[in-house]
């Protein structure tokens, strides 16, 4: 990948396509992180002279104007981080050169972004000399922004995109081993795809979220009879079934069909979850008080929502023994404070631990934003979506775009 250090932007017109899809709250910025990290291009750029149009979508509006997912508060917002002016405007025929830096309204506002439409790229190619693409969030969509503009103009990375994709490729190519994934979500089902290609790569898995409730129903190795009304997936012991034969080729174990058909430990206690406590609820509610019980005991009403402290003992366990640890996705249910506990205890042990610490996927990220923790790990990615797939091996198609 070429990044804009390999050519000469010397005073050329850049567009520059960032991720500035960033959480508001009544058109407020409730965290700038994104931006923040998209800095060091746009310094760089300003440094060489260059005269910035800047690009990106927020939300999905579906291809019309909505004025609630207008850019309009984030050129303020960036214009007081660059301490300089940054136009705002409406309209491609409204750029100009009286500022150093525009920033365009919400690409999405127009339907040929997400169609990745030839005409509607060629548009915005013709205000610049050079495209940059900086918003490693949004490279796993071919949309016109990442993918049909790469056809009008020399294509380069900025430097943001350079640092995510060479931090989580090493992580998970050149790690410094042990090597620990923890992947938290709702559903097995999304992150099937993940799972399989994390397996070879990690030496364990520590799971949490809702899969984790779907993969201890499916294990005959946990004493769990009844989930309780608490989020899972029916029907997927053949999925569950599929995994461990990954894990057992992984070991050179012979295929079987069922986790508890493993005599060989190394398969059987590859993938940690909760094993001794979980804490429950009843409600779905922020007035919710955690009762922390064994797995063995949950009841037919019982919600599980975290893992309990002895659980999450476990969980520490292996992180402290880690060298490096890639974190996607929560243990518990991080939106209610009772639920987010043995998150915020994993954070801290993974941030004391020596290991090289990722943290990809944007609930995760905002999590540990959230907890003030941000700089106490190695590298806290920008993607959602994108870091996923990056971590699971899948072409990038705003990436393959790009000159090499
Ligand atoms: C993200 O937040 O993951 C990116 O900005 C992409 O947004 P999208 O999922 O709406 O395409």
């Amino acid at each position: 990948m070429k990044t804009i250090k390999d050519i000469d932007v010397k005073g050329k017109k850049v567009i520059l396509r960032a991720d500035y899809n960033v959480p508001t709250d009544n058109g407020e910025i409730t965290d700038d992180y994104r931006i923040i990290q998209g800095l060091p291009t746009l310094e760089y750029l300003i440094k060489q002279d260059c005269q910035v149009v800047i690009i990106s979508h927020l939300g999905r509006p579906e291809g019309k104007p909505d004025p609630q997912y207008s850019l309009q508060n984030v050129a303020k917002h960036l214009s007081s981080l660059v301490k300089q002016p940054v136009a705002f405007v409406a309209d491609l025929e409204d750029v100009d050169s009286t500022s150093q830096i525009t920033l365009l309204e919400n690409l999405r506002f127009w339907p040929g972004e997400e169609s990745n439409d030839d005409n509607f790229a060629k548009q915005i190619a013709g205000l610049g000399d050079v495209f940059v693409q900086d918003g490693f969030g949004v490279v796993h969509r071919a949309h016109a922004s990442t993918v049909a503009i790469t056809k009008f103009l020399p294509a380069v990375a900025g430097l943001l995109l350079e640092k995510e994709v060479n931090t989580i490729t090493d992580s998970i190519e050149n790690p410094k081993r042990p090597l620990v994934a923890i992947v938290g979500g709702a559903k097995i089902s999304d992150k099937l795809k993940v799972l399989h290609s994390l397996i070879p790569k990690v030496d364990r898995l520590i799971i949490g979220g809702g899969m984790a409730n779907t993969f201890l129903i499916n294990s005959p190795e946990h004493d769990v009879s009844t989930i309780g009304k608490s989020l899972h997936e029916d029907n997927m012991a053949r999925e569950i079934a599929d995994i461990y034969a990954t894990i057992a080729e992984k070991f050179g174990v012979k295929a079987e069909d069922n986790p508890d058909d493993y005599s060989d430990s190394r398969v059987r206690d590859f993938i940690y979850l909760p094993r001794d406590d979980i804490a429950v609820g009843k409600d779905i509610s922020p007035d919710e008080k955690a009762k922390v019980i064994p797995i063995s005991v949950i009841s037919e009403d019982d919600i599980v929502l975290d893992f309990g402290p002895e659980s999450l003992e476990g969980a520490i366990k292996i992180v402290q023994s880690a060298e490096t640890i890639i974190w996607n996705g929560p243990l518990g249910m991080i939106e209610l404070p009772e639920f987010a506990k043995s998150s915020h205890k994993l954070a801290e042990a993974i941030v004391e631990s020596e290991a090289s610490s990722i943290v990809g996927g944007g609930d995760t990220a905002g999590f540990i934003q959230q907890l003030g923790m941000i700089d106490d790990f190695s590298w806290v990615s920008t993607g959602g979506g994108a870091a996923l797939d990056l971590m699971t091996g899948e072409e990038l198609p705003g990436i393959t775009s790009l000159e090499t």
